[in-house]
């Protein structure tokens, strides 16, 4: 789809795209932010941005040579691909990690705030280092979506937290005068049972508790006598890889996140000669006929949208993956009726568990 801005206009698309034709790459508090860039004249010379989910902010202010800072492989293609289907010079940018440094001080950062309150903590922890007096944080999103948490955290880190004026449904909170501000904690501790704890990043999936669809997999867990090579799909902090293990220590264990906080969390629980980490968002890495056992709490969310799309390419790449006599094991939610799906992809697929809220589906050929 394009947009134009002024004089510039700009293809932008999704990754991974989407088969719902009325998800766009952008919404209006991208626009929000461009219009209020231009209006107060912001000094974008040294420009940080988070969270630009697709590339919308990196394209049209590609000029300024903006620092991205990317929390997912997805992300970081999405932005590629953009960059490079508008002929936008790739060597203007630089990606950078949220465990890197940004060492130079920066005096615009843009955040396009997350669906998750700990992510933005996490994001104003990790610029907290740089800021200087006249630093200013643009902060972006779509009006349904603010929570007072959000406000909440923005003032620990800043005199002065602002909400503009609503527009098109959208809204920014300015941030001005940084506080000097001891380094919070941003790894919490869960209890998976009476001999493991496990750690993760704050912002990574269910990090209070275990989740009940992964307690309930946890509990219903098919790994055979003959399963070797497993494969922890969307592994968050690898609490099903930890369970393996457990279950048998000669598994030759992988461990996949489209994540990169959700990796890293997941290397603070496990670790060995036959356990792998793989910082990815789909299975082109792994050889045909590889695996005996793939097991997933697959994602259905994408950020604030319901999508099962992912979950289910997932899927289809498992089948190129796994053994003619391995098999997938996944949890999902009784309402999205993934039977549906997974018998167009499986030759059979058994449910093997359920209760009120989910499903544990067995799939294999
Ligand atoms: C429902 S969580 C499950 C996490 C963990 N297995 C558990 O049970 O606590 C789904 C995970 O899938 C990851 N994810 C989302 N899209 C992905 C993709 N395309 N490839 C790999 N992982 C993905 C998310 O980052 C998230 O960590």
């Amino acid at each position: 789809m394009n947009y134009q801005y002024g004089n510039r206009e700009f293809s932008i698309t999704r990754y991974p795209s989407s088969t719902n034709k009325s998800l766009t790459a952008w919404n209006a508090a991208d626009e929000y932010i461009l219009k209020y860039i231009d209006e107060n004249k912001t000094n974008t010379k040294d420009i940080l941005i988070y969270n630009d989910r697709f590339g919308f902010l990196s394209l049209f202010l590609s000029e300024s040579k903006p620092k991205a800072i990317i929390e997912s492989k997805s992300q970081e293609k999405a932005i590629n691909q953009n960059l490079i289907s508008n002929n936008v010079e790739l060597k203007n940018f630089e990606f950078l990690t949220p465990f890197q440094d940004l060492k130079l001080s920066v005096e615009t950062i843009i955040i396009k705030v997350p669906k998750s309150a700990e992510l933005f903590r996490f994001y104003l922890e990790h610029l907290s280092e740089v800021l200087t007096a006249n630093s200013v944080v643009i902060c972006g999103f779509m009006t349904k979506y603010f929570t007072p948490q959000i406000l909440e955290i923005a003032n620990k880190y800043f005199e002065l937290a602002e909400q503009t004026l609503a527009l098109k449904k959208s809204r920014l909170l300015i941030l001005k005068n940084p506080k000097k501000t001891t380094k919070a904690s941003i790894i919490n501790e869960i209890k998976l049972n009476d001999k493991i704890s496990l750690k993760q990043y704050s912002s990574v999936f269910s990090s209070k508790n275990i989740d009940y669809a992964t307690q309930f997999l946890i509990d219903n867990i098919n790994l055979k006598e003959t399963d070797k090579k497993v494969l922890d799909l969307g592994s968050g902090n690898g609490v099903l890889a930890c369970v393996i293990k457990g279950k048998n220590e000669n598994c030759e264990i992988h461990l996949l996140d489209d994540s990169l906080l959700a990796i890293e969390s997941s290397k603070l629980n496990i670790s060995g000669e036959n356990i792998h980490f793989h910082y990815n968002d789909n299975l082109k890495e792994f050889d045909d006929n590889y695996f005996d056992f793939i097991v997933s709490n697959p994602p259905f969310h994408f950020e604030h949208e319901t999508n099962i799309e992912i979950a289910i390419s997932l899927f289809e790449e498992a089948v190129r993956c796994l053994k003619r006599d391995g098999h997938l094991q996944l949890v999902a939610n009784k309402h999205l009726n993934y039977k549906t799906h997974l018998i167009k992809i499986f030759e059979n697929v058994e449910i093997t568990a359920e209760n009120e809220k989910f499903v544990i589906y067995d799939c294999f050929f």
